[in-house]
């Protein structure tokens, strides 16, 4: 038993004498702090600011190509789909037409959760090809009772150039189809970034 660990011991000397990244490399300062403040300037924030985004977001659930599809069934007889959830990975585009700049994807969910009238939690990922936010994503999070004129929801964070945003959209049904069920939503975007 003592020699066993004295040969454990021997091998872990050798390895922390070989390996570069023993704790004796590491400084005590780094060691002994778990938070503590740093300047916004060393993770390249400057300004932050307010911008307003609009694009149209197309909710194609007909044809062969749907973008948004039907994932979990309403449960029982419910008059609210109570229980349902979509999964999407809908175009952004300019212009309310499909045929219009393409500008991101809107990637999420949504799930009909009230059982008094149709209210959505929706979740999404604003995931932009456009100009320089071209690989930076805006995440959604909110209540939207789809046949209200406009429904808020938060913006509750960001990647990339949107690292700590904070804000809220604005969106207000441009179209809906009762036959095949596909949408063209206005969204309008408040949010504070960097
Ligand atoms: C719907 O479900 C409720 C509760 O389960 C039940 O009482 C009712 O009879 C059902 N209605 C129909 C039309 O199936
Ligand atoms: C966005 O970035 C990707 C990857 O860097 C690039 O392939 C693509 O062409 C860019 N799109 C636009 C519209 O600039
Ligand atoms: C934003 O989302 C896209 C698509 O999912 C991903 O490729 C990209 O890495 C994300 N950008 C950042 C900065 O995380």
């Amino acid at each position: 038993m003592a020699k066993t660990l004295f040969i454990f011991n021997t091998q872990l000397l050798i390895f922390l004498i070989l390996c570069p990244f023993s704790p004796t490399s590491i400084s005590a300062e780094d060691d002994d702090h778990f938070v503590r403040p740093i300047d916004r300037k060393l993770l390249g924030l400057k300004k932050e600011k307010l911008s307003h985004f609009r694009f149209y977001w197309h909710d194609v659930v007909s044809g062969r190509q749907p973008t948004s599809v039907l994932v979990v069934q309403p449960q029982g007889n419910s008059t609210t789909a109570f229980g349902m959830l979509h999964i999407h990975d809908n175009p952004l585009t300019l212009g309310p037409k499909m045929s219009s700049k393409l500008v991101g994807k809107a990637q999420g969910f949504y799930i009909s959760a009230s059982q008094s009238e149709i209210g959505l939690l929706m979740g999404q990922n604003f995931a932009f090809l456009e100009g320089k936010y071209n690989g930076s994503n805006l995440t959604v999070l909110g209540r939207n009772p789809v046949f209200n004129k406009v429904r808020e929801m938060p913006v509750v964070g960001g990647s990339g150039l949107f690292r700590f945003a904070r804000g809220y959209v604005e969106a207000r049904t441009q179209w809906f189809s009762s036959k095949s069920k596909d949408a063209i939503v206005e969204y309008n975007v408040y949010v504070f970034h960097y």
